[in-house]
């Protein structure tokens, strides 16, 4: 009996994808990517640390290896990400004597990046997470305080836009982030959205992280997002999807769950429901949702081992520790 695969089941969706490293492409989960996804996304590779870790210096190696597997293997490749706070060197902020730049200079650092980065890579990569979690989760204010916001503005968002869009004019180009679907973040991230259509900054779409629990969020809440920033006339992707089964801070609160850290029956009851809704909801807005990708192969491992419990197990993915398909595998490609 021939084993259905996500790519072959979703090929009149969307590319199903997965976050890889250059070291995970060879071995065991080299076929699994290879056979499941048809689309990769660099987990940390291609980040402003990695990638770039000192003013003269890029770190093309890891990259390079993704781009050519990505290519050898016929797959799309995702771009991540060109400009966050988390993963950016000190240097990229301050000078040689370690005093802070001034907005020209640090502009000036980031067309560069970007201009190096996406041309490198012009015509392989088909989109780009360009600006990465730029907005807080809680207070007022749709923008968060970081270097980049302190040193050069509000606009230091809609530059890098305009960055990428000139060195790959043919990339789509993402605004990315996390919790999209709480109300409050929503609501943010739909103004800063708004904002950036009317000064017609080049951007094609919208990526929702997708870290999500077997608790929430509902479908009602995904499909908000979606139809609220398809308004835009943006497109909708899930870019890092994976369903912890530990609670939240806020929905330990809310569902008060017996977790004390060991998989229960209950949780993959709970899993396999959540992966169906989902996909479920995904399939309801083809055309608008233009890529699901999944942040880690297997249950073998996953960054949520050590995200936000260090050393607390997760199995958030479709495959399990031995990289066999779950139940959740099942209900998401047999509909
Ligand atoms: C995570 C990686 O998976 C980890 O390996 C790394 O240590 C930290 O970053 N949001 C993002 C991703 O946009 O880049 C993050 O990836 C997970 C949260």
């Amino acid at each position: 009996l021939a084993q259905k695969t996500l790519k072959d089941a979703y090929k009149d969706f969307f590319p199903v994808g997965v976050a890889v490293s250059a070291r995970g492409l060879t071995g065991p989960d080299a076929d699994l990517i290879t056979s499941q996804f048809n689309s990769i996304t660099p987990e940390n590779a291609m980040k402003m640390g990695p990638i770039h870790p000192e003013p003269n210096r890029y770190a093309w190696e890891g990259p390079d290896a993704i781009v050519a597997f990505a290519q050898q293997n016929g797959m799309k490749l995702r771009g991540h990400t060109l400009c966050w706070h988390n993963q950016t060197p000190r240097w990229f902020f301050t000078d040689s004597s370690g005093k802070q730049v001034s907005r020209e200079v640090l502009l000036a650092r980031l067309k560069q990046h970007i201009n190096d980065v996406v041309g490198r890579y012009k015509g392989k990569i088909y989109a780009w997470d360009v600006v990465n979690e730029a907005v807080p989760d809680t207070g007022t204010s749709i923008y968060r305080r970081s270097k980049f916001y302190e040193i050069i503005g509000e606009d230091y968002i809609e530059k890098a836009f305009e960055y990428a869009h000139a060195a790959d004019p043919s990339a789509k180009l993402f605004y990315n982030d996390y919790n999209t679907e709480s109300a409050s973040k929503r609501e943010k991230i739909f103004q800063l959205l708004k904002k950036l259509k009317e000064k017609k900054v080049p951007i094609d779409g919208v990526g929702l992280q997708g870290h999500w629990s077997i608790y929430e969020p509902t479908a009602a809440e995904i499909e908000k997002s979606i139809t609220q920033f398809e308004s835009l006339g943006l497109a909708v992707q899930i870019t890092e999807l994976d369903v912890s089964v530990h609670p939240k801070e806020h929905e330990r609160r809310a569902h008060r769950p017996t977790d004390n850290g060991t998989l229960t029956a209950e949780m993959v009851t709970r899993q396999t429901a959540q992966y169906k809704m989902l996909f479920d909801t995904f399939r309801k807005h083809k055309g608008t949702i233009t890529g699901v990708t999944f942040w880690n192969v297997s249950d073998k491992s996953t960054w949520l081992d050590n995200f936000p419990v260090p050393n607390r197990k997760d199995y958030p993915l479709l495959f399990d520790q031995n990289l066999q398909p779950k139940q959740a595998f099942h209900e998401v490609v047999d509909f």
